[in-house]
């Protein structure tokens, strides 16, 4: 058996490379971005797997519940080896849009900096790093790979993955597999490894409210003629109660591991303002795993300083849901809708849209797979075993794989840091800690060769 870690070692240079080559590629999956970009980060995911070795290479994509097609996705797979189990490797190559470039403290998201240990850059961590780790742990095995591998790089998970089940379910065969590599979480520290159990759902839903035929005069019509944005915000105001919990009826609330998150922890790492107050009640994990939250993420209507002393006829806010583990997107909709109806103010029009959801997930994260995985995070870590830790944010492919194929046995992993900054400026990714999470990932597949047809 060679010795992973100086494989590992041996390879992180061109690792860096890569990552700092996949990071210049603006990969935005949304909507009114230029998906050539998308295309041309599926190209290099795809060129890095055929150069590590992988003689089944694919771009693939397919039609989302919209009816257009999906932005591309890379599955690559090799057999595996004669009684030996397969492992898929996944993770994103599509980014968060990277905002103001003024708000970085680097001229341009898209080119990797270093500072003090960690790489800046959109993508840098979430989750190019996550496919980094995949193509690390292929590079150390060289050609003498212990299990059979099928890599599936997404490329519209951040746009919330509409041909997601149509990829998954025409390639099914291509994507079975004995344990599920999910690289695309958060450790609880540096120096501590998680394995993440719990994932919160998500449900994104346009409220538009209409009360004029078109706006007119506040002076003259204010008091009795009710205007839209008041109405909306009215609205949107009943969504909590006065301790800041969901007021939404019907929505899913559970309990959270025993793990604590220290107060004061929360307040630096998410940059709270001195003297502002959490929100909601519970412990603060539960507050941040197994419960819903509503956040009003943007509002459509006049600029504060361009805006006429005018009644707005029209105003449309986005709302997003996180739906605790054991909700159900489409339920949770409904729910959420059912409130809107029954809480519009003044008799004001309203028009909700959803956008396609993501289910929550719980992981039983127990049995021989999980502890070879355990075993490997130990070893990489110096003997830190990781912990079971929950995830507020939504990997909606995990409920989906999870529906397909309810054999195997999925680990959700880390590669992001809680300084991180995935999604806001000045993104990063701790480098040392990565070479360990891509040192985790070998050692993982070398556990799981270990294990025989009866501990799988
Ligand atoms: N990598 C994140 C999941 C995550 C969230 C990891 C928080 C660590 C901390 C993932 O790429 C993500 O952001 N997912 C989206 C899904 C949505 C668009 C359906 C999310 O949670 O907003
Ligand atoms: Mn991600």
């Amino acid at each position: 058996m060679t010795d992973l870690r100086s494989a590992i070692e041996a390879v992180m240079p061109s690792v860096r490379t890569d990552l700092e080559r996949l990071v210049r590629i603006p990969s935005v999956a949304f909507d009114g971005f230029d998906h050539s970009h998308v295309a041309r980060s599926a190209e290099l995911v795809a060129q890095l797997l055929r150069d590590a070795g992988m003689p089944d290479v694919r771009i693939v994509t397919a039609k989302g519940e919209s009816g257009q097609d999906g932005q591309p996705a890379v599955i690559a797979h090799k057999p595996p080896p004669p009684g030996a189990p397969t492992v898929l490797l996944y993770a994103h190559h599509d980014v968060q849009p990277a905002g103001n470039p003024q708000d970085w403290d680097q001229d341009d998201p898209f080119t990797p900096v270093e500072r003090n240990g960690r790489l800046y850059g959109r993508g840098c961590a979430d989750d190019k790093a996550g496919i980094m780790a995949h193509i690390a742990a292929l590079r150390a095995y060289g050609d003498d790979l212990p299990v059979g591998v099928t890599v599936f790089v997404e490329g519209e998970e951040e746009f919330g993955s509409d041909s997601l089940e149509a990829l998954l379910t025409e390639n099914r065969e291509l994507l079975a597999a004995d344990i599920i590599v999910i690289a695309d979480s958060v450790n609880w520290g540096i120096g501590q490894p998680s394995l993440t159990t719990s994932l919160r759902g998500i449900v994104n839903v346009y409220v538009e409210i209409a009360t004029l035929n078109q706006a007119v005069h506040s002076g003259m019509f204010g008091g009795a003629v009710p205007d839209a944005l008041t109405a909306l915000c009215r609205l949107l105001a009943t969504l909590h109660d006065d301790e800041g919990d969901v007021a939404v009826d019907g929505l899913v609330r559970t309990n959270a591991s025993p793990i604590e998150m220290e107060p004061q922890r929360l307040r630096s790492e998410s940059g709270m303002l001195d003297g502002v107050e959490f929100i909601g009640t519970g412990r603060l994990v539960e507050r941040l795993w197994t419960k819903p939250t509503a956040t009003v993420l943007g509002i459509d209507a006049p600029g504060a300083r361009e805006s006429a002393n005018a009644l707005q006829a029209v105003a449309r806010a986005k709302v997003s849901f996180r739906l605790a583990p054991g909700d159900d997107h489409e339920s949770a909709a409904k729910a959420i809708e059912s409130h809107l109806r029954t809480h519009v103010p003044w008799g004001a029009k309203l028009t909700v849209t959803t956008d396609h959801g993501g289910n929550p997930s719980v992981i039983d994260a127990t049995g021989p797979r999980y502890d070879a995985a355990r075993a490997a995070f130990a070893d990489a870590w110096d003997g830190v075993a990781p912990i079971d830790t929950g995830l507020g944010g939504a990997i909606p492919f995990i409920s989906t794989f999870q529906e397909m194929f309810p054999a195997a046995a999925i680990l959700v992993t880390g590669v992001e840091d809680p300084d991180s900054r995935a999604h806001g400026p000045n993104e990063s990714l701790h480098l040392a800690e990565f070479a360990r999470v891509c040192h985790a990932e070998a050692l993982l597949l070398r556990n799981a060769a270990k294990l025989n047809d009866s501990t799988r």
